[in-house]
Parts: C-alpha cells; sequence; structure tokens
C-alpha cells in the first residue's frame, strides 16, 4: 500500500465540488487516510511549494494558493501516486484527458482543481507537511 498527499485548491473548493473530487478518489480504490480543510498563509504556501521558488509562476502560485480555503487528504492504495496522477490528468486542464479532474472541474493552469505528490518519495514529506503520524488512520 502506497500513501499520496492530494491537495483540492481553493478554485474547486469555492466551486463547491470537493465531493464530486473526493468521489473520483474513492471509485478508483482510493482509501482517505486523512482529510481537512484549511486556509494556508503565503509562508505555508511559499514552503510547500519550495521546489518551485525560482520559476516564473511562484508568486502566483502562492497567491493563487492562499486565495481561499483547500482541503487536504492522504489517500492510500495500490500505486497511490501514479493513479492520484492519472486521476488529475495533466497539469494543464487544456491538455488534460477527458473524465481527468482536472478537464472536468479546472479553469486554468493555476486555477487547476488539485494537487498530488508527484513521487512516493515526496509524497512522504508533503503528507509530513500538513499531517502528524496520530492523524492518519
Ligand atoms: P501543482 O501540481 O500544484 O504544482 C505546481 C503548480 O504550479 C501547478 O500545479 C500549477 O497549478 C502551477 N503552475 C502555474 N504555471 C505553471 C507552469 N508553467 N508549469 C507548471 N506548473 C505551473
Amino acid at each position: 500500500m502506497e500513501q499520496t498527499l492530494s491537495i483540492i485548491k481553493p478554485d474547486a473548493v469555492a466551486k463547491n465540488v470537493v465531493g464530486k473530487i473526493v468521489d473520483r478518489f474513492e471509485s478508483n480504490n482510493l482509501r482517505i487516510a486523512a482529510i481537512k480543510k484549511l486556509w494556508l498563509t503565503s509562508e505555508d504556501a511559499s514552503r510547500f511549494y519550495a521546489v518551485h521558488e525560482k520559476r516564473p509562476f511562484f508568486k502566483d502560485l502562492v497567491k493563487f494558493m492562499t486565495s481561499g480555503p483547500v482541503v487536504v487528504l492522504v489517500l492510500e492504495g495500490e500505486n497511490a501516486v501514479a493513479k492520484n496522477r492519472e486521476l488529475m490528468g495533466a497539469t494543464n486542464p487544456k491538455e488534460a484527458e477527458k473524465g481527468t479532474i482536472r478537464a472536468d472541474f479546472a479553469e486554468s493552469i493555476d486555477a487547476n482543481a488539485v494537487h498530488g505528490s508527484d513521487s512516493s518519495e515526496n509524497a512522504l514529506t508533503e503528507i509530513a507537511f500538513f499531517f502528524a503520524k496520530k492523524e492518519l488512520a
């Protein structure tokens, strides 16, 4: 069993499609090991996305991720990292395959509905960023 971190971003939370997105996960054999809703500060978002610090979109990314509440989840299942990325679709919703979360719920590369860990190693770091061990069940 593998775990991965998912963030349902401010655009999707504002659209009130949290349940619909969570259903995609559960319907595809990903189990929710942890879930919470929170509002990131600029410091949180900058730390979480530190790997993108030098990218031209970093400032807009931090601004967007702090524009409203997010829902963070730990998803668990066989090949959870790859499975979640498959369900999400391409980063740019315009390039996302039909039936993926981003194709169905996202508007733009900034407001792209969800984030998912890109490797199991990064998943461990990202999960620890948001959740204490005792919150994972
Ligand atoms: P996410 O998977 O959360 O990881 C970083 C985010 O930066 C990405 O989704 C996009 O929402 C955002 N972003 C904005 N512009 C770009 C870009 N050109 N390439 C990659 N990510 C981008």
